[in-house]
């Protein structure tokens, strides 16, 4: 890989060691599944646990970096300047019903831009990983979005609705909608993997509402520099946390923002 800035190396140093705790985790949660308990308590302490193992990786270079976590909230609120945004398991859903369709989530952020960045799914061993100016890459191979130019033939992917959203069925509608103009429409549960697959050229385009930046800062970087495109529709600044976003390929990119923006969802 030809990354090497300081801040992707500890990125990368701080997955590795979050990841090999959480592979145990992922272990134990088949047992779990049949205990009468369940597994939910045990997957939020898993949460916490790798959250806590990344943050203190990444702090013991730099403690005066910002952070912005899903489990913690905010760290060094005041600097603006480097932060670390981090998702210790997206695709919480997936790691408690045993299903390897998670990652780690870490991107790096300076003045508000996005600089760098890695989403690593520990059982499937792929480490997707990015910096600004210098590729995206899956493990050692440098990656590119699919060159799919025609919408209707594109594989897309998209995620939620989430169970406290109150638009649920603006969101069912939607993807009807959007279902009958593509090829075909996957729910994978992980937004950090979805945008991943959309760099490497799996999926053609990624869509999903109200998600948390921690979803996808690491992502947005990734997916840029493999060729794509993405940015953000239907903007509610009632809520400033929540993203709409929109990913793809670059190609198909206005036909489908056209499609999610249409008001009438026939
Ligand atoms: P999570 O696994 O870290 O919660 C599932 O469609 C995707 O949406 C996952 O990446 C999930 O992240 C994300 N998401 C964000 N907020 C969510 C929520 N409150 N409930 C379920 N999924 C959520
Ligand atoms: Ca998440």
């Amino acid at each position: 890989m030809r990354l090497n800035s300081p801040q992707i190396n500890l990125i990368i140093k701080a997955c590795m060691k979050a990841s090999r705790s959480l592979i145990r985790d992922f272990g134990e949660i088949e047992n779990l599944q049949v205990s009468s308990k369940g597994p939910g308590d045990f997957v939020s302490s898993a949460d916490k646990r790798t959250e806590k193992i990344i943050i203190n990786e990444l702090q013991k270079a730099h403690p005066e970096y910002g952070i912005l976590t899903e489990e913690t909230g905010v760290i060094n609120k005041s600097n603006l300047k480097n932060r670390w945004i981090i998702d210790p398991i997206d695709g919480t859903m997936n790691f408690l019903n045993g299903v390897p369709q998670f990652a780690i989530s870490i991107g790096y952020e300076e003045n508000n831009e996005i600089k760098s960045g890695v989403i690593f799914n520990p059982i499937m061993n792929e480490m997707f990983a990015a910096e600004k100016g210098n590729g995206a890459y899956l493990n050692n191979s440098r990656i590119r979005v699919s060159k799919k130019k025609i919408l209707k033939d594109s594989l897309l992917v998209t995620g939620g609705p989430k169970g406290a959203s109150k638009i649920k069925d603006k969101i069912f509608d939607e993807y009807v909608n959007v279902s009958k103009n593509v090829s075909n429409v996957r729910k994978f549960g992980s937004a950090a993997l979805d945008i991943a697959y959309v760099a490497c050229g799996r999926f053609d385009g990624y869509w999903q509402r109200e998600l948390h930046y921690w979803d996808i800062a690491a992502g947005i970087i990734i997916l840029k520099e493999a060729g794509g495109f993405v940015d953000f529709f239907e903007e509610d600044n009632s809520h400033p946390f929540k993203k709409n976003i929109l990913a793809s390929n670059s190609i198909i990119h206005n036909e489908l923002k056209d499609l999610l923006n249409k008001k009438d969802i026939e």
